[in-house]
């Protein structure tokens, strides 16, 4: 697979697995890597060969937040021309799942992009949180809206204000996080998660995601009807066909993504 020069990409079946990699700067999400990316993942999201994907980085750091260097002498004009977080709207338009698995820390940008992705695994050494605050500023690649949807107004509010960052396990009690394993497993649970979504259906896999994700930005009538639409469509789907005639006699069924 091509080669990134802040990505470490790798391919097991049906999954990929992209790992951030700058670590000495605790993966620190510079410009470079957020274009790499974006890129990578709209390259995967392209290629039928690939149903599901692993975001992770390494033990001491999924993501310490965008690179700080980088933004410190930054004028607000420049930062609008920038406009840096445009990319990361890209990211919410990935229709391929995408697993993140968290290790260490997770902070600012780094928390928001694992929020971006669909499925959160950590490991019990994550530590979690939007401590732009303590640098002067407030988060900006959504952490204010997506933090708050997934725990709560009042630990949104102390996150965001005090910049306290939070363990795996008190980020899975509060909803962020799906689930939390010793560190030696995270990459490897946030895999076997991947495989089993890979192994169902990819096109309803898609519609699936869809539907859910439009639950944030519509109202409840307009979702159901969004969802009602990607039913039915599913109809038109040889894999709908595939499904239920194994069901009814009684087979394994074999998907073929169409
Ligand atoms: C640039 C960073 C960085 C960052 C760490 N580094 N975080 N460089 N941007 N966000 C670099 C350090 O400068 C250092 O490089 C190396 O990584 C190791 O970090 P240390 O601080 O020495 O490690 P440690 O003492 O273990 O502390 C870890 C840490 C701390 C608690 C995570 O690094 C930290 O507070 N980082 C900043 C976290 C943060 O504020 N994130 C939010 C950024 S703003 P050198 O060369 O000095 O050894 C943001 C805005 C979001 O994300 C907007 C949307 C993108």
């Amino acid at each position: 697979m091509s080669d990134y020069k802040n990505l470490i990409l790798s391919r097991e079946g049906f999954v990929a697995t992209v790992a951030l990699n700058r670590p000495k700067v605790l993966n620190a999400l510079n410009l470079e890597l957020m274009t790499e990316l974006v890129d990578c993942l709209e390259a995967l999201d392209q290629n039928a060969g690939v149903r599901a994907i692993v975001l992770t980085g390494n033990e001491r750091a999924f993501a310490a937040g965008a690179d700080i260097k980088e933004m410190a002498d930054a004028t607000a004009v420049e930062m609008l021309y920038r406009d840096q977080f445009a990319r990361w709207d890209r990211i919410r338009k990935i229709k391929t799942p995408i697993i993140a698995a968290v290790s260490g820390f997770a902070l600012g940008g780094g928390c928001e992009l694992m929020m971006h992705c669909d499925i959160i695994i950590a490991s019990e050494t994550a530590r979690i949180g939007q401590p732009e605050i303590l640098i002067g500023v407030m988060p900006g690649a959504g952490g204010t809206q997506r933090l708050t949807r997934a725990v709560g107004k009042g630990l949104a509010m102390e996150m965001v204000l005090t910049g306290r960052q939070i363990t795996g396990e008190e980020a899975m009690k509060a909803g962020l996080v799906n689930k939390v394993v010793p560190v030696e497993f995270y990459l490897e649970e946030a895999q076997r998660l991947a495989r089993t979504i890979a192994e169902q259906p990819p096109v309803a896999v898609r519609l699936a995601k869809e539907a859910v994700l439009k639950s944030f930005d519509t109202t409840i009538e307009m979702g159901l009807e969004y969802e009602r639409k990607n039913f039915y469509l599913l109809f038109a789907s040889e894999d709908m066909r595939e499904g239920m005639a194994a069901f009814i006699e009684k087979r394994k069924p074999e998907w073929k993504g169409k």
